[in-house]
């Protein structure tokens, strides 16, 4: 049971894949929770992911939902958010109801593909450090001492976890590898530097790979899924021998809220799925459960510096907030591929879209040299 739960969240990023899923869990979990997500709505982040939430929590329905439109990265907007002086829509509108003043802040926006920040570096560095400090600088100003503030940060600061080695602690080094894991890292030093000299102590959850409904279709399982529902070949990067540590949306947006509520400010959790699964051998799942045949797979190309496996040893936070990942892989990646046959009209525009931009960069064509 939660001792402490916040009344008024602002979420940071609520419209990408685990914003709107933790949007969603807040609002049905909390009857009393308010919900504020502020988002710029870059190609990763759609509001057709929550159509259902505004329904019933916005402004026509129990009115527990609020959205602005605008960048973690303008401090002025930031500190009007914390202050319960900006209104729905597009930052510095004028005609949407007011968005309360939050007690907590989870920290969510971020670019957050890999691939992308070897081809656009600088513009991680904007959003997830300069973003970061942007989000500090508003809540030492305008909320001091009231906030509960929760940064969501990655298993791939820790970088390359080398075979047989045991799983990343809390206590692991720090050795990022890609421009988008640096960047992560660098926004949780900023974040512990905030804790000493502003007294503004996060929590911070490295959490690993993450998947379910409404993830881009870039990244790993929702790409093979929608590439195999186009009978498209599904690009895997060299042996595809690398591991990742998979964690349902499900289980990760019920750990944030878990640690949100009762996670010790200060302290830093590591939230994994405990399921270490080959890249082949999840793309491989995900063509039996399509019946889609073992010819689609294609392997091109190596992601340069690619990390061959992470893995997170969880048990700080299931000794001390009790959390525990619920979702079997198996019936995980089984409810996710359902969700994206299901769910064809979320993500076709997407790929006919933004991606298709993404594409010719990404696929079927070598990382910059
Ligand atoms: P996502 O790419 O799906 O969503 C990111 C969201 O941030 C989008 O809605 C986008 O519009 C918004 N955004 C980007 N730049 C912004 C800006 N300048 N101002 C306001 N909003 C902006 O990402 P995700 O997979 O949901 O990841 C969310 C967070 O969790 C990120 O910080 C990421 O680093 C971290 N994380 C993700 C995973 C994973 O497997 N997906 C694992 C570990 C950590
Ligand atoms: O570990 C947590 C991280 O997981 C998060 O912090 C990142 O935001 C998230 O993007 C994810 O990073 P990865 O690089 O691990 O995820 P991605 O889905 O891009 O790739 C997963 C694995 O699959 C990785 O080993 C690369 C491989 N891959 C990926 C793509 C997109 C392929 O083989 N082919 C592909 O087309």
């Amino acid at each position: 049971m939660s001792r402490s739960r916040p009344n008024r969240v602002l979420v940071t990023g609520g419209a990408g894949f685990i914003g709107s899923n933790f949007v969603r869990h807040v609002l049905d979990s909390d009857p009393e929770a308010e919900v504020v997500n502020l988002d710029l709505l870059t190609y990763a982040g759609q509001l057709s992911s929550l159509e259902d939430v505004s329904e019933e929590h916005g402004a026509e329905g129990d009115g527990r939902y609020f959205f602005v439109q605008g960048d973690v990265r303008d401090t002025g907007l930031l500190k009007s958010v914390l202050r319960g002086d900006a209104r729905e829509g597009p930052a510095g509108g004028r005609s949407g109801r007011l968005a309360p003043p939050p007690d907590a802040v989870v920290h969510l926006a971020a670019e957050s593909h890999v691939d992308r920040s070897l081809l656009a570096p600088r513009t991680f560095v904007e959003t997830n450090v300069q973003g970061t400090v942007a989000l500090m600088e508003a809540c030492r100003l305008a909320a001091p001492g009231r906030l509960r503030i929760l940064h969501v940060s990655t298993d791939e600061v820790y970088g390359n976890l080398e075979p047989g080695a045991a799983p990343f602690t809390e206590q692991s080094p720090l050795r990022p590898r890609s421009p988008y894991a640096a960047s992560k890292a660098a926004a949780e030093l900023m974040i512990g530097s905030y804790a000493s000299w502003a007294d503004l102590p996060a929590v911070i959850v490295r959490c690993s790979n993450t998947y379910g409904p409404h993830q881009y279709p870039e990244k790993l399982i929702p790409l093979m899924i929608t590439r195999a529902l186009q009978h498209r070949a599904l690009p895997v990067y060299g042996d595809g021998r690398q591991r990742r540590d998979w964690l349902h949306v499900d289980d990760l947006v019920r750990a944030l809220w878990r640690v949100l509520c009762d996670g010790r400010s200060g302290q830093t959790y590591n939230v994994g799925g405990g399921v270490e699964r080959p890249n082949l051998e999840v793309v491989r799942s995900i063509l039996d459960l399509l019946e889609r045949p073992a010819t689609l797979i294609e392997h091109v190309e190596d992601r340069p510096g690619h990390d061959a496996r992470y893995a997170l040893d969880i048990g700080k936070v299931g000794a001390e907030l009790g959390w525990q990942p619920r979702v079997p892989f198996e019936a995980g990646l089984a409810h996710t591929v359902s969700w994206y046959v299901q769910n064809e009209d979320w993500w076709r525009p997407l790929i006919e879209r933004a991606y298709r931009t993404a594409e010719e960069l990404y696929l079927g064509s070598p990382f910059p040299k």
